[in-house]
């Protein structure tokens, strides 16, 4: 039986993936920066584990209790809409420790295991964002966009040792708390200059068109996960695949 650690099971895609590998009958360590018992339904095979991957404490902990498993999700990460004016440093700091340290810090800790082993594979879940510029989102862009060159670049030297890594690259999902959990953890501060700008993009959360789902994007690391000849970059949604093929 295999085994999948996946960062940010407390909602949206990380919970959903959690749900989809354990129906598929893997075992799933299941982690949350405040681990709940009531997200999941139980099961031999879930285990809840405590990681913050800002927190290096946090991450050894988490890696040495989950002992040795097959896949990593560096799924965990936070949203954050604004110029780049009205955003503090310390925010952008605190944005890059989640979605780019953390996701780095994570493929470090759990290299030595899955060498020794000669196998394993670690999927990095990105943003179509990273392939359609869109105004207010320069920080979360370049978050995101740093972990796709950084995923390229180290796969290259974890392929001689037997570990795949991959990215799968989510379109806009409205059903997950995303954007809530990023306006509640970084604030939302448009200067006036900017209203003018801002207003599409706020419709654009709740308009119509093509979306993604979190079933969507649970396929797109089921399929890295598993499949060998998965595509590097592989877009998860209608609208990032079409985005995606259009960008080609
Ligand atoms: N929804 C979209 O439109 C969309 C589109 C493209 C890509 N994405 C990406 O997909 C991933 C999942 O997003 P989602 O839509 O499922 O949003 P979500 O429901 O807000 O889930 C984000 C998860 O990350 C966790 N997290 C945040 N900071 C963390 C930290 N320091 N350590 C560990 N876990 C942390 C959150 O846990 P807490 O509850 O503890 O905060 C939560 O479980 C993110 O990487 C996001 O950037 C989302």
């Amino acid at each position: 039986m295999s085994t999948v650690l996946i960062t940010g099971c407390s909602s949206g895609f990380g919970l959903d993936n959690a749900q989809v590998f354990l129906d598929r009958g893997w075992s799933v360590i299941a982690t949350m920066r405040t681990p709940r018992e009531d997200v999941l339904p139980a099961s031999d095979r879930l285990r809840i584990l405590p990681l913050d991957v800002t927190d290096p404490a946090s991450i050894a902990q988490c890696v040495a209790a989950a002992g040795p498993f097959d896949v990593l999700v560096n799924n965990a990460g936070v949203g954050q809409m604004s110029p780049l004016e009205g955003v503090s440093m310390d925010k952008i700091r605190e944005l890059f420790e989640t979605n780019t340290l953390g996701t780095i810090a994570m493929t470090q800790a759990v290299i030595p295991q899955m060498r020794e082993q000669g196998s394993g594979v670690i999927v990095n879940v990105t943003s179509g964002v990273t392939f359609q510029p869109l105004p207010l989102m320069s920080i979360y862009t370049a978050s995101k966009a740093a972990v796709n060159a950084f995923t390229e670049s180290v796969a290259l030297e974890l392929e001689p040792l037997g570990v795949r890594v991959r990215i799968v690259i989510p379109g806009r999902a409205p059903e997950t708390p995303f954007g809530d959990n990023a306006r509640a953890r970084m604030g939302l501060n448009i200067p006036e200059a900017y209203q003018a700008l801002a207003a599409p993009m706020m419709g654009r959360f709740g308009a119509g068109g093509d979306i993604t789902t979190s079933r969507d994007v649970s396929e797109a690391v089921w399929r890295a996960a598993t499949d060998p000849a998965c595509p590097m970059r592989l877009p998860a949604g209608a609208d990032a695949v079409a985005r995606f093929n259009a960008a080609k």
